[in-house]
Order: structure tokens, then sequence, then C-alpha cells
């Protein structure tokens, strides 16, 4: 296999919170290699987001390493923009309210000292060059994220970090920039670390899947191969809830068990108070990796393939 693009490595962030502490990443690893897409899934609360920001340097970690090209994260990384681009939730958060979204597209460039056109990005991302002299609030809510995409793939970063790019917007919309996101990824070969709790576009953009479950990632491997045969129990009851078409006409089923206080030291494995498969052996001790070909596994008693 090729050089990673991004090593994550036994990652740990924990935040100071009233009455204790929340290991928001407790020992993540994860690749990332170049050219392909990565999804990380999970409820909310699970970690993602804190994961995107330490890879971004604006998280430090209590213990592990982020290697992006070959070059540690830390601190206020160096020419990072180069390295890694960032898509938001909320393009708005990402744009200037007060600036024509031609000149948001550039601040990148112009910060390294580049010289950039913001009528070929436009283009790029499917917007009529002349919108560069609109201000965010005279675009749609999909032109808007057009146009934070453009910003964060102006200086071609080799990784792009997309945290729910498609959360906030029409369910129409939607699908016209995951299918930007994969042209652009056609065209300039760059990968994607794709967060998202939205397992169709999931299903639709990543190569592969991490899952994370309370700051540690419980499973990944190839996507068809987790969707088809999830070895995790929490795998499983997320694929269970995710709705599809024939779920529309029920009631959603509701989730299994409670989640427990982010604040627990947990002895065991975290799903276990959740979890259909759970024994003694899962309360008392962490379960190690299962590596099977490209998949790993971190359950004591994971799913049987049907
Ligand atoms: N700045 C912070 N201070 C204290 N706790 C935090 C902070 N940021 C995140 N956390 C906690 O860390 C955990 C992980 O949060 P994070 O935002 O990474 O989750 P997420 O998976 O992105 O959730 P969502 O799907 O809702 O966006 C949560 O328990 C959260 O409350
Ligand atoms: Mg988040």
């Amino acid at each position: 296999m090729s050089q990673a693009l991004l090593e994550v490595k036994d990652a740990s962030v924990e935040f100071n919170v009233q009455g204790g502490s929340v290991r928001a990443l407790d020992g993540v690893s994860l690749n990332v290699y170049p050219g392909e897409t990565v999804a990380v899934v999970g409820e909310s609360g699970c970690g993602k987001t804190t994961l995107a920001r330490s890879v971004l340097g604006l998280q430090g970690l209590a213990g592990g390493h982020i290697v992006l090209t070959g070059e540690e994260v830390k601190g206020t990384p160096r020419r990072l923009a180069e390295r890694v681009g960032m898509v938001w939730q909320d393009p708005y958060a990402s744009l200037n309210p007060k600036w024509k979204v031609g000149r948001s597209v550039l601040e990148a460039m112009n910060l390294s000292g580049k010289k950039g056109d913001a009528g070929a990005i436009f283009k790029e991302v499917g917007l009529d060059p002349r919108f560069v002299d609109r201000y965010p609030h005279q675009l749609s809510g999909g032109q808007r994220q057009r146009v934070a995409i453009g910003r964060a793939l102006a200086l071609k970063p080799p990784l792009v970090i997309c945290d729910e790019p498609t959360a906030a917007l029409d369910l129409s919309i939607r699908a016209q920039i995951l299918n930007l996101l994969k042209d652009i990824q056609k065209a300039n070969g760059c990968s994607f670390l794709y967060i998202s709790h939205d397992l169709t576009t999931v299903r639709f953009l990543a190569d592969r899947v991490a899952v994370m479950y309370m700051g540690r990632i419980v499973e990944q491997g190839p996507t068809e191969e987790i969707f088809s045969s999830p070895r995790h129990p929490y795998t499983a009851a997320l694929l269970e809830s995710a709705p599809s078409l024939e779920k529309l006409m029920h009631l959603p089923e509701p989730p299994v068990g409670e989640v427990p206080d982010p604040k627990t030291r947990f002895v065991g494995c975290r799903f276990a108070s959740r979890c259909p498969n759970a024994e003694d052996l899962c309360r008392s001790q962490d379960p190690g990796a299962t590596v099977e070909g490209d998949r790993i596994t971190f359950c004591h008693f994971p799913v049987k393939s049907s």
C-alpha cells in the first residue's frame, strides 16, 4: 500500500468539564491514503468534529500523534492550508459576511502569497464566475456551500476534510453537493475525510468507513463490506436505525439502551450497556483489535456473517 497521506496514531483528546473530564478521543488510529474517501460515522458527541479539529491543529492532543503529508501536526502547523482544506457544516461560519465571496475564496492563496483566479475556482465548483462580486447573503445555501468548497480547494490540498457538509442543506441540494465532491476528487485526485451521520451519503461517497462510538473507533473497513456485513453490534444497530425507503413507512425504532455519560471511565467495552451481545467479559475487559484483511473490529463477540 502507498504511503498514508494522513496518519492518526493513538490520538487522545480530553476536555475538562463540570464534574470530571470527557475523553472526546480515546486512542483513535486511522489512516487516509492518497485519492481515497474515508468516512467517519457515529452518533452525536462521539468525537467526529474533535478528530477533524485535531487534524487541523486546532485541538491539541493529550496523547498520540497526527502526521499529515509526512509532517507531524503540532501547535499552529506551517502551510497547513496547502496540505488540508476544510469544509464545515455551515458555510456561513467559514465565509465572512462582509466580504464578497470572490475574496473569501482567495483568502488562503493571498495569505500564502499566491495569485489566484476566483472566477476559475467558481467554475470548478459549478458556480457562475460573475457571482464573485456577491456577498454570502445574496447566494442560496447550496451556492454558499459551493463557495466554501472552492475556498477549501483553492490551494489544491491533497486532503479535504468535510464535516457534515450537506447537513444544513435541503434534501434536493444534497445530491448536487455530493456529486460535486465526487467530480472534484476525479479531477484533482485529492483524498476526503468525510464526517457524517448520514449513512446514505457515506455509502455513496466513501471507499472506507470508520465507525466511532464514544471517542473510539469500534470498526473500520471497506464501505460495502461494513454495510453488507457489519461485525460490531454498534455498527449493526446504526445501520438498523438508518432510514431507508421501506422504513420510511414505519416509525423509527427507538435506539437500544441509553448512551452512557461521556465522563464515564470504562473498564470494558463502552458499548456493553447497550449491546445485545454483551457478556460479563465485555464489562470487565476492553476488546482488542481483530484484523481480517482490510477490516478491523474491536469486539469480543462480533456479529457473525450471514
Ligand atoms: N470545547 C469543548 N469543551 C468541552 N467538551 C467538549 C468540547 N468539544 C467537544 N466536547 C465534548 O467532546 C465530545 C465529542 O464532541 P464532538 O463535537 O467531537 O462530537 P461529534 O461527533 O462531532 O458530534 P456531532 O455529531 O453532534 O457534531 C462530546 O462529549 C462533547 O460534549
Ligand atoms: Mg460534530
